[in-house]
């Protein structure tokens, strides 16, 4: 089947009261793990692409999305392919006319009047291609990104800037952080009832990895849609991997230990996808 679309699994997730989970594709192995988790559990899931990654393969994006589609495509469930992240306009260009419909473009780090200017800009050239576009906003007049701990998102601020930009979901800072190795995030649940209310389109949490399953739920039921995960795929991938090297120290096939820590992510992901999706 085709890839399907980020719009309608997360139009979905949110008619239903669901979450819908984004995972971060760095390695294949983390496409392929992700899928299986999402046919184990019967769950659809996000396949999202961020700029950090395209980076790291060389800062090509058509490798990755083409891998990350494919993977996509031969899934039994619904499976999406979104762009995460992204600060260069060339690379969501070139990502879009690799073929995938949604992404994440993130101007948060630019003076609030900027990231207006050119988040409207962006998402009016992608709705004429019909791409869905998710975007953020922390704190007006913060310079370290929404994410970053103690921001705060402004209903009031995320309604007016829905308006201005037309974009299509919004990333909110409620108290999570970017690559937290521990769960111990806590959430602002009033502030997301409030920006639920406040809002009119879906709302995203990024920095999922620290917040522990119970939050998680609760989040989606306050009102979060799509709840996008990284770092806790690559703690399962790198101790599966740490732990197989130490007990077998003269291995040198990648195949003996990417096996084991492809399994641990599928593992991990099944998880989650059974806490925020089902
Ligand atoms: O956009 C990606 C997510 O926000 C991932 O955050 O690595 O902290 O789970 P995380
Ligand atoms: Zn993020």
């Amino acid at each position: 089947m085709p890839a399907a679309p980020t719009a309608e699994l997360v139009s979905a997730a949110r008619a239903s009261g669901h979450g819908v989970a984004a995972f971060n594709v760095i390695t294949l192995e983390h496409a392929e793990a992700i899928a299986s988790a999402a046919e184990q559990t019967g769950l659809p899931v996000i396949l999202q692409i961020s700029e950090n990654a395209v980076k790291f393969h060389g800062g090509r994006p058509e490798p990755l999305i083409a891998a990350t589609t494919a993977i996509a495509c031969g899934a039994k469930v619904p499976v999406a392919v979104h762009l995460d992240h992204i600060n260069s306009e060339d690379l969501l260009r070139a990502g879009v006319a690799a073929g995938v419909t949604s992404v994440m473009f993130d101007a948060c780090a630019l003076p609030y009047a900027e990231n207006v200017e050119v988040t409207a800009r962006i998402t009016a050239w992608a709705h004429e291609r019909g791409v869905w576009v998710e975007s953020e906003l922390g704190e007006v007049g913060g310079k370290d990104g929404a994410h970053a701990p103690g921001v705060r998102t402004d209903p009031g601020e995320a309604a007016a800037f829905i308006a201005a930009t037309g974009v299509d979901a919004l990333a909110v800072a409620v108290g999570s952080s970017h690559a937290m190795t521990e769960r111990t995030a806590e959430l602002d649940f009033d502030l997301i009832t409030r920006l639920r209310a406040g809002v009119g389109v879906p709302l995203v949490l990024h920095g999922s990895s620290g917040v522990p399953d119970g939050d998680l739920r609760r989040a989606v039921t306050a009102g979060m849609t799509k709840i996008n995960i990284g770092t806790a795929l690559n703690v399962a991938f790198t101790a599966a991997v740490r732990d197989h090297l130490v007990a077998e120290p003269a291995v040198v096939d990648p195949r003996r230990y990417f096996r084991p820590a492809r399994a641990a992510m599928t593992s991990t992901v099944a998880h989650l996808l059974k806490v925020i999706a089902a």
